[in-house]
């Protein structure tokens, strides 16, 4: 499989991203990071540990529909929240926006628990891949319309634990 991105310039990428997050927000308040499972634990677990003690985390699980047949946007919770949203800053973890159905869905419903604030980052983008206009405030790499594995992607539940993200393999 070809190496797109490299572990260090991830792991460089995060920083600035764990840097660019806080400065947006007022010092000392609390910000609250929800990470999409699985593909964001990788993201997140790095990105938290970039960050001050400030923040606090949890996690939500949902299965997207839109890759099967349809590009319904259809999307089932598999794992909901520990804690409520109200008042607080969000922000969402997940490891790629691609049509941008799952993000928006997400967005849909975290919003209507009455967030402070709620902002999306994810690692990846795919923007000629978008079908609905989503915001994602926080982005680590634009990427062209390729098939990625590694650091929380899978194919088939494989190469998440890869360091560094590659382009599946097409034959
Ligand atoms: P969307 O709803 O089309 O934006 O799909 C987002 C989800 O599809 C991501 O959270 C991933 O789980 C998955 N996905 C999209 N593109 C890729 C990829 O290139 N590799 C692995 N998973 C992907
Ligand atoms: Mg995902």
């Amino acid at each position: 499989m070809k190496v797109l991105l490299d572990a260090d310039t991830i792991q460089a990428r995060v920083r600035e991203l764990a840097v660019e997050i806080e400065r947006d927000y007022p010092p000392g308040e609390e910000i609250h990071l929800v990470c999409v499972l699985k593909g964001g634990f990788i993201f997140m677990a790095d990105l938290v540990r970039a960050m001050t003690p400030r923040v606090s985390l949890d996690f939500i699980a949902v299965s997207s529909y839109a890759k099967s047949t349809k590009s319904s946007g259809e999307v089932r919770m598999l794992k909901d929240l520990d804690s409520g949203l109200q008042g607080r800053h969000i922000v969402i973890v997940e490891d790629i926006v691609d049509t941008g159905l799952t993000l928006i869905y997400l967005q849909d419903i975290l919003r209507a628990r009455a967030p402070k604030t709620l902002r999306t980052a994810c690692l990846l983008s795919k923007p000629s891949r978008r079908q609905v206009d989503v915001a994602v405030e926080y982005i680590g790499f634009t990427i062209e319309d390729r098939f990625v594995v590694g650091y929380g992607l899978d194919y088939a539940e494989k190469y998440r634990n890869l360091s560094h993200i590659a382009v599946l393999n097409e034959e």
